[in-house]
């Protein structure tokens, strides 16, 4: 890899505490304050999911009312949207159900009472994901090209030798944290690589990407500006890579070809840096927790690990499979523009709706039996964890690509791994996956 600029040379940024330590240290102080969850279908409540006890209250929903509203949460009052089909619905209505800022944005947070909406403006940063048409068309199209079939395609060689790096780097007996060792090592290297960020610095992009997911800090005001102190750092630091390659002829990373396109050109500093960051952060804990869910996934259903050992050409539908059971990102948030009617509810110009993919890729009306693997499932492609409609993830493909060629591998190397120690959930409502996940490796 080519020698970056070093931005730690340039100004202070702090690399410590992490959100999950901050959130926990703060829990201790101040627990007892923290609001709390009441209603039967309150699906923001965070213990559900750290004690992967979310299925059945879910469930329920599905059967009886797939589109609910629940009131007086810590969240406010939001529509809980559950099932494939009406996932689908609404974001199939864009204009209708907006995910912009302005609106209320991308997840079931809300921004704390006391900030000023100038503040409120200043602190957020633009990128697509949270703006409707026409700006949202015009910025995922400047992107989009660096996602092409061919451009992954490019990628592979690079993404494969990184992957066999770090599973050579692996011991056999004895125990480690698959979470450290495996799943951040090989999503932050590749997200390195891919927009050549410093290598030496990498692990910023973990601890930026936890204080970007985790939603519950919201709930923590003392929290929330610590978070906005640190998306400063951020911007200031991806600044300092911008300016990098303003400065040198165009390359074949992620930023200089972003620096030198003509229509991320013509983008506001601040817009430039939102995407940017949208495009680090949004593929980091995603593909991370996807990682180590194919290695939960195949320790918890041994029949479905005797089909992945026997038979590695199943291994592109696993992947899909895996997505879909792992459901890394649980829920996106959309905000009505305008009253409607859904499924016999009528919305209200201003209602949150909450739509759970975590609760969509386990509909019974499409997957049979969705609390179990099948590697062979013939519809496993039908999961929305990436989305659907104008939003769905851009970076989807190379995120298929990473998991894809790490089962490869994993297979190539005849690597089992056996889960025989601690397994720790993440204590959130969106993003949904692993801290931690001892292991030991053996030979199938
Ligand atoms: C397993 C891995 C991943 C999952 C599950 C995932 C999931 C998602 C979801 C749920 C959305 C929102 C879709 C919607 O609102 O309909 C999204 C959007 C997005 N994702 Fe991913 N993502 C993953 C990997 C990645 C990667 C690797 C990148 C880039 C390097 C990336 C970049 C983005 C961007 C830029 C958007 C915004 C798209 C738009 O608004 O048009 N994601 N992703």
């Amino acid at each position: 890899m080519a020698s970056q600029a070093n931005a730690s040379e340039k100004f202070k940024y702090r690399t410590a505490p992490s959100a999950t330590d901050a959130f926990e240290g703060w829990l201790k102080d101040h627990g007892k304050e923290l609001p709390v969850h009441t209603h039967p279908r309150d699906v923001s409540r965070s213990d559900i999911y750290v004690e992967d006890r979310w299925q059945p209250i879910f469930a329920e929903m599905r059967a009886t009312e797939p589109v609910n509203k629940v009131t007086g949460t810590p969240y406010g009052d939001f529509w809980n949207v559950t099932t494939v089909k009406a996932i689908q619905h609404v974001e199939a209505l864009p204009e209708l159900y907006s995910s912009s800022w302005d609106k209320g944005g991308i997840t079931i947070g809300e921004p704390p009472k006391d900030v000023t909406p100038e503040e409120l403006q200043e602190r957020r940063l633009p990128m697509f994901i949270a703006m409707d048409r026409p700006e949202h068309t015009g910025q995922r199209r400047t992107v989009a090209p660096a996602f092409t079939p061919a451009e992954i395609d490019y990628l592979a060689t690079e993404v494969r030798m990184r992957t066999a790096t770090v599973l050579d780097s692996l011991p056999y007996g004895e125990e480690f944290d698959w979470v450290e060792k495996v799943s951040i090592e090989l999503t932050t290297g590749m997200l390195a690589i891919l927009f050549g960020f410093p290598w030496e610095d990498r692990h910023l992009l973990t601890f930026w990407s936890d204080w970007a997911g985790d939603v519950e800090l919201g709930l923590a005001r003392e929290l929330q500006d610590v978070r906005w102190e640190i998306f400063g750092e951020m911007a200031q630091y991806f600044q300092s890579l911008w300016m990098d390659r303003m400065g040198k002829p165009p390359s074949r990373d992620l930023i200089s070809i972003m620096v030198h396109s003509a229509a991320m050109n013509q983008m506001s500093p601040q817009e430039f840096m939102g995407n940017l960051i949208l495009l680090i952060v949004g593929g980091n804990d995603t593909t991370r927790n996807t990682m180590s869910g194919i290695v939960h996934a195949l320790h918890t259903f041994p029949d479905q690990r005797a089909v992945f050992e026997s038979d590695p050409s199943v291994i592109p539908n696993a992947v899909q499979e895996c997505i879909r059971f792992q459901t890394p990102l649980a829920h996106m948030r959309r905000t009505a523009t305008a009253d409607a009617d859904l499924f016999g509810h009528q919305i209200k110009a201003g209602d949150k709706l909450v739509l759970w993919y975590i609760s969509a890729n386990r509909d019974e009306e499409v997957f049979t039996d969705p609390d179990k693997i099948d590697l062979r499932r013939p519809n496993a492609r039908r999961n929305l964890a990436f989305g659907y409609g104008i939003h769905r993830c851009v970076g989807a493909r190379l995120a298929e690509l990473q998991l894809k060629i790490l089962m490869e591998e994993m297979h190539a190397r005849r690597m089992r791994v056996n889960i025989t120690g601690k397994v720790e959930r993440v204590r959130a409502n969106f993003v949904h996956g692993f801290r931690h996940m001892d292991v030991t490796l053996e030979k199938f």
